[in-house]
C-alpha cells in the first residue's frame, strides 16, 4: 500500500510517498529556515505564508517518480488516482496557520481523487521514522524529543501505545533553542550548540548546570530551570567561554534524557529504546544512548528523518492510522499526545 503524506505543522512543508510504512519512494522537505534567520525564529504568520508558497511544488516533486513529465505546478490528479492508495495528513499539534495549509490541501486531494484520508498526530508520527527499513523489537520505550515536545511512551507493538510522561514546562529542543539564542547563535537551534560544543578542547571546566529531575522516579522532565541557570551564569562578569556553555548545556540535557528513558526501560522491562524527533539528531545524545546500556537495543532514525518530514507521517498512518471522512478532518493545534491504546 502506497501512502502520500503531507506535513505542514510548523515551518517545514513536506510531502512523501511511503510503501507499506517502511519503504521510501519519495521524500521532499522545504524549510523556511532562511526566513527564520531573518526574523530571529519561527513567526507563525510568516511560516503559514511560506507553507502556502511551497505546498504545490513540494507535492508535485513528491509525485515526480511516478510520472515522466514533471512540472512543479502540476497537482497530478491522475498520478494520485493511479499510484496512490491513501492520503495521510498531520492534523496537529502545531501552528494553526501552517496546519491549515496542509490539512485543506490533503482534504481537497481526497475529495477530488476519492482516496481515503488518514489524520495523523505529528508527535506520535516522529517515532515511526524508526520503522523505515527497520523492524524494532517490542516491547519498547519510545522517547520523542523535539522543539515542542519531550514525551515518553511504552510501545507494546507498532499500534499499541501508552503515554508515560513528558515535560512539565519547556521541551528539550526549546532549551537548546533558547540557549542558542542566548549564546548569540540566533535561530540556529540545537545543531549550532552541538557544533560549538565540539570545538571545546579542555575537558575540565567549572561550569556545572543542573540536571533537572534526574533522580526522581516520576517519568517527567523539566527544562525551564536550566534556561534560568544558564542566563544567571552567562550574566556573570567573568563567565566561561561560549564553547563551555554549549558543551555543558548539551551534557545536561542529554544526561537527563538518557537517565529518564533508561529508568522507564527498566521499569517496564522492555527490549528496546526508540528515540526520535529533532533532538534525536543530536550526535552526543545518540552516542550516550548507544554506549550507555547493552540491555536495550537502541533505535534512532537517520539524521534527516529526525527533524520534521512527511515520511514519518506516512509510516504512522500505515501502522496505527484509520481513515476518516474528509468532511470531519480538521486542523487541531492543541492535539494531545496522551494516548492509551494498550
Ligand atoms: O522535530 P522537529 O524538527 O520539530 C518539532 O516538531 O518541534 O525538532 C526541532 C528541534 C529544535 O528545537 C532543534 O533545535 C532541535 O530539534 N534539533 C537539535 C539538533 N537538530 C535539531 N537539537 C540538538 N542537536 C541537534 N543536532
Ligand atoms: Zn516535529
Amino acid at each position: 500500500m502506497k501512502i502520500l503524506a503531507i506535513e505542514s505543522s510548523c515551518d517545514e512543508t513536506a510531502a512523501a510517498v511511503v510503501e507499506d510504512g517502511v519503504k521510501i519512494l519519495s521524500n521532499v522537505v522545504a524549510s523556511s529556515a532562511e526566513m527564520n534567520k531573518k526574523w530571529g525564529g519561527v513567526v507563525p504568520e510568516v511560516a503559514a505564508r511560506e507553507q502556502l508558497k511551497s505546498i504545490i511544488p513540494v507535492l508535485s516533486e513528491s509525485l515526480s517518480p511516478f510520472t515522466s513529465v514533471f512540472s512543479p505546478h502540476n497537482a497530478y490528479k491522475s498520478v494520485i488516482e493511479k499510484h496512490i492508495d491513501a492520503i495521510a495528513i498531520t492534523v496537529g499539534p502545531g501552528l494553526i496557520g501552517s496546519l491549515l495549509m496542509g490539512v485543506e490541501s490533503a482534504k481537497t486531494i481526497a475529495m477530488i481523487t476519492e482516496k481515503p484520508i488518514i489524520p495523523v498526530n505529528h508527535v506520535l508520527a516522529h517515532m515511526y521514522a524508526n520503522f523505515i527499513d527497520n523492524q524494532p523489537t517490542f516491547p519498547a520505550i519510545s522517547l520523542v524529543v523535539s522543539g515542542g515536545h519531550t514525551e515518553l511512551f511504552l510501545m507494546q507493538s507498532p499500534k499499541k501505545l501508552k503515554w508515560l510522561g513528558g515535560t512539565i514546562d519547556d521541551a528539550a529542543g526549546e532549551a537548546f533553542d533558547k540557549t542558542a539564542r542566548l549564546l548569540g547563535f540566533g535561530s540556529g537551534g540545537g545543531v549550532t550548540i552541538q557544533e560549538k560544543a565540539k570545538e571545546l578542547r579542555m575537558k575540565n571546566y567549572e561550569l556545572r548546570l543542573p540536571r533537572p529531575l534526574i533522580h526522581e522516579d516520576a517519568l517527567n522532565f523539566s527544562f525551564s530551570g536550566l534556561k534560568t541557570a544558564i542566563q544567571r551564569e552567562w550574566k556573570k562578569e567573568h563567565h566561561e567561554s561560549v564553547e563551555v556553555f554549549a558543551h555543558e548545556v548539551q551534557e545536561a540535557i542529554t544526561d537527563v534524557l538518557v537517565a529518564k528513558t533508561t529508568k522507564a526501560a527498566e521499569k517496564y522491562d522492555v527490549k528496546s529504546i526508540l528515540i526520535s524527533g529533532g533532538v534525536a539528531a543530536n550526535l552526543k545524545l545518540r552516542e550516550k544512548f548507544s554506549n550507555h546500556d547493552s540491555r536495550f537495543t537502541i533505535y534512532a532514525p537517520p539524521i534527516q528523518l529526525c527533524t520534521d518530514n512527511a515520511v514519518s507521517i506516512a509510516s504512522c498512518a500505515h501502522f496505527r492510522g484509520s481513515p476518516a471522512d474528509w468532511h470531519t478532518i480538521q486542523a487541531d493545534p492543541g492535539l494531545s499526545v496522551e494516548v492509551y491504546t494498550l
